[in-house]
């Protein structure tokens, strides 16, 4: 791991209050008069609300409203969108239909949270059910294009790996994967006057979720507040809103009482998206030599019957390698499941599962080693529009990686190797995603007592933004770590993007970046109109080091230099964006990922031993939390990888694992050692910090590094995840 007390290094700015539990998260503001809501959901995957019996549920202790659809009061955003969904998702209690198990069929209110989740309970609904379709394998060959994106690609020829010498195929899956942060969906909706609401939100987007409140509830935007200044995780979840939210905010207008909504663990599977279940079929030719010459690649994702979702599944096959030939074909199944959403590294990490364990694959039929074979067919400039990268260190992302776990060092032959009579595994993987630039705006408020105030209404699900925007100013303006306060997460600051696609640093950090740039300049003016400070014109330029203005002999603190000039504060706003660099070039993060493992050979248990992880992320704001940030998501990888499943009973189309007792997620036993490198050269185009984003590459590719060297323990290739023992079946 990264040496964490290196100079330079800076704690997280939040740390002390995670730790103590004095952060406040959604579900623990408590607005005077605060009530709770309950949502009840459908026992059916699919069919009719025949009827409701909620006499039971009305009549229980403290109960002060029961909502559903034939009571339901109007959500006037509902009307200008077309069908079943609108902002927001699903329409809430719209109709009598039943789309999937778990959908929210009712809302109850009451004065104590035990009070609603009993009511709740006595709610009773009749249905007139129908048979539920959950399974993607058995309508795959009915699944269609997308309505909006994921069109076929095609570069040279299709199908040209079958003209190949060399060549490999298979089948892949995936299966239905949930975000599960700790933290579950929450939420207390304040409705403060008939057009005016503030909400306590679990949300990666506060702007979004402003916009998205406002249109359904037909108020001005301005009139709506959104406040999430802690968010405890997200991995996509949390970027778009959920019919859940939509109910606490009618129901909050419906009682006139403030109403807090927290689901419960097994409703995450349900109400919050997850990662679809995914079937691909990939087909890779080469030359003997070790060149692409052919990729096929086909992907079939689960989707709703209500509501689209569609991510990059073979994109990666499109982008990472130089193959002159490749074409791809994406489409959707529709089941009568919620719909999916983003979820860390959304489209590459599936994709990357395929792509990857056929690359190694195909290392073995031309015994070229994996590392080797990759590097060959590195792509020089972008293969999709023949731009150059704004910068790419992939190649030194490898010979970091190869170095740190000893790669050359293994014998490379599948089956060949013991320690400890176990099997041992080495297997790598690469992963790549896009690096963006979004508009995003800062305020830098200097005050006359040295500190400085920033805000943006940026979200922090765990990144450690709020540490890396501080880095940021602080190496700009030399000003000490404990003199900045960062403020974030509260629509009414000055707007910046949803907290998404790797993209905060790169967007909100160039925001910070040029807001403290003003703020400098103003500074510097400051020094030269003042007259008693030996600053001459044609001197060097003043350096700004531990809150002062050093100009030759004379120091002078921020704070003093406001003070001379009758000067409260400096107050200064910056928007900032991409400009026409990005036309020029093609700007990606890379990561390359190292695995060592034991197999038992007798039960197939795998046991993760250490793992190297690489990334080209550009220049790195901040070590250490950039470090946790790849750990985190190379553990999920591990999740991916080896554990994690939410399995449906296909009968009633219903999850059989909707808890933490059987849906496993990596704990601390599953977890080694994880080592971290960093390339930390930066990009010269991306934004002025040289910042590419680092969240979704983390895991791209990582579980591919877990079947690969599962496959040089055991000689087994495994193309279904999780690798749970019966997969292994020596
Ligand atoms: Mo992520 S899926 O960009 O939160």
């Amino acid at each position: 791991m990264s040496d964490f007390n290196l100079p330079g290094t800076i704690d997280r700015v939040d740390g002390r209050q995670k730790v103590t539990g004095s952060a406040t998260y959604a579900a623990e503001y408590r607005p005077a008069g605060m009530v709770y809501g309950v949502l009840v959901g459908s026992r059916i995957a699919k069919g009719t609300i025949k009827a409701y019996d909620v006499k039971a549920a009305e009549n229980a202790p403290g109960v002060l409203a029961v909502i559903h659809h034939l009571n339901r009061p109007n959500i006037p955003g509902y009307a200008a969108a077309e069908g079943d969904t609108g902002p927001g998702g699903l329409k809430l209690f719209a109709s009598d239909k039943i789309y999937f198990d778990g959908q929210p069929v009712a809302l109850v209110i009451a004065d104590t949270c035990e009070r609603a989740v009993h009511a709740a309970s006595l709610v009773k609904v009749a249905y007139q059910k129908e048979a539920p379709q959950t399974d993607l394998l058995k309508i795959k060959d009915k699944a269609q294009a997308p309505k909006r994106g994921g069109a076929p690609y095609k570069r040279g020829e299709a199908g040209a790996w079958q003209k190949a010498p060399v060549t490999v195929q298979g089948e892949f899956l995936l299966p239905h994967e949930i975000h599960h942060p700790m933290e579950m969906g929450s939420i207390i909706a304040v409705w403060e006057g008939a057009d005016k609401l503030t909400v306590y939100d679990k949300t990666q987007g506060v702007k979004s979720a402003q916009r998205t409140y406002a249109q359904l509830f037909g108020v001005p935007a301005d009139n709506v507040n959104v406040i999430s200044p802690f968010v405890g995780g997200g991995f996509g979840m949390a970027i778009r809103t959920w019919p859940y939210q939509v109910a606490a905010i009618l129901g909050a207008r419906k009682v006139n009482r403030p109403v807090k909504l927290m689901l419960d663990r097994s409703q995450m599977f349900t109400m919050t998206g997850y990662r679809p279940f995914t079937w691909q079929k990939i087909a890779i030719g080469a030359s003997r030599d070790g060149l692409l010459q052919g990729i096929t690649h086909e992907a079939v994702g689960a989707s709703a019957t209500y509501e689209e979702f569609t991510e990059g599944v073979v994109r990666m096959s499109q982008i990472m390698y130089a193959c002159p030939n490749v074409d791809t074909l994406y489409k959707l199944a529709h089941l009568d499941v919620s719909v999916p959403t983003w979820m860390r590294g959304p489209g590459e990490a599936t994709g990357a599962f395929a792509l990857e364990s056929a690359l190694d694959e195909l290392s073995y039929k031309l015994n070229i080693d994996p590392v080797e074979l990759r590097i060959r067919n590195h792509a020089d400039k972008d293969p999709e529009n023949g731009l150059p990268y704004s910068s790419k260190f992939l190649k030194e992302c490898y010979a970091l990686g190869t170095e740190k776990i000893g790669w050359y060092k293994r014998n490379r032959t599948s089956k060949s190797m013991q320690e400890d009579g176990m099997l041992v595994g080495y297997g790598m993987s690469s992963g790549i995603f896009g690096a963006y630039r979004s508009p995003a705006s800062a305020r830098a408020l200097l005050r006359a007592d040295g500190t400085l105030l920033i805000q943006s209404a940026a979200s922090d699900i765990g990144p450690g933004t709020g540490t890396a925007m501080v880095k940021i100013a602080a190496d700009i303006l030399g000003l000490p770590y404990d003199k900045i306060k960062f403020e974030l997460g509260d629509s009414n600051l000055p707007p910046a993007p949803t907290q998404g696609g790797s993209g905060t640093t790169s967007a909100v950090g160039a925001a910070v970046h040029d807001v403290c740039t003003a703020v400098k300049e103003k500074l510097t003016e400051l020094i030269k109109a003042t007259h008693d400070t030996n600053f001459h014109p044609g001197d060097q330029p003043p350096a700004f080091k531990n809150g002062s203005i050093q100009t030759g002999n004379t120091v002078i603190s921020f704070g003093e230099l406001l003070r001379r000039n009758n000067l409260q504060e400096i107050d200064l706003t910056r928007n900032s964006k991409a400009g026409e660099e990005r036309q020029k070039y093609s700007f990606y993060s890379f990561s390359v990922h190292f695995t060592k493992l034991h197999v038992h050979p007798d039960t197939g248990v795998v046991k993760i031993k250490e793992i190297v992880t690489v990334a080209d992320a550009g220049k790195i704001i901040s070590e250490k939390t950039a470090a946790s940030q790849m750990i985190g998501g190379v553990i999920g990888g591990i999740g991916m990888a080896l554990t994690e499943e939410a399995i449906f009973d296909h009968r009633y189309g219903r999850y059989v694992n909707s808890n933490f007792a059987d849906y496993h997620v990596p704990v601390n036993a599953d977890v080694p050692h994880i080592d971290v490198l960093f390339v930390n050269k930066p990009d010269p185009y991306i934004n002025p910090m040289g910042a590419k984003g680092m969240g979704e590459i983390s895991l791209i590719g990582y579980a591919a590094s877990v079947t690969n060297a599962i496959y040089h323990a055991t000689g087994k290739r495994i193309r279904q995840l999780p690798v749970t023992l019966d997969k292994i079946a020596l």
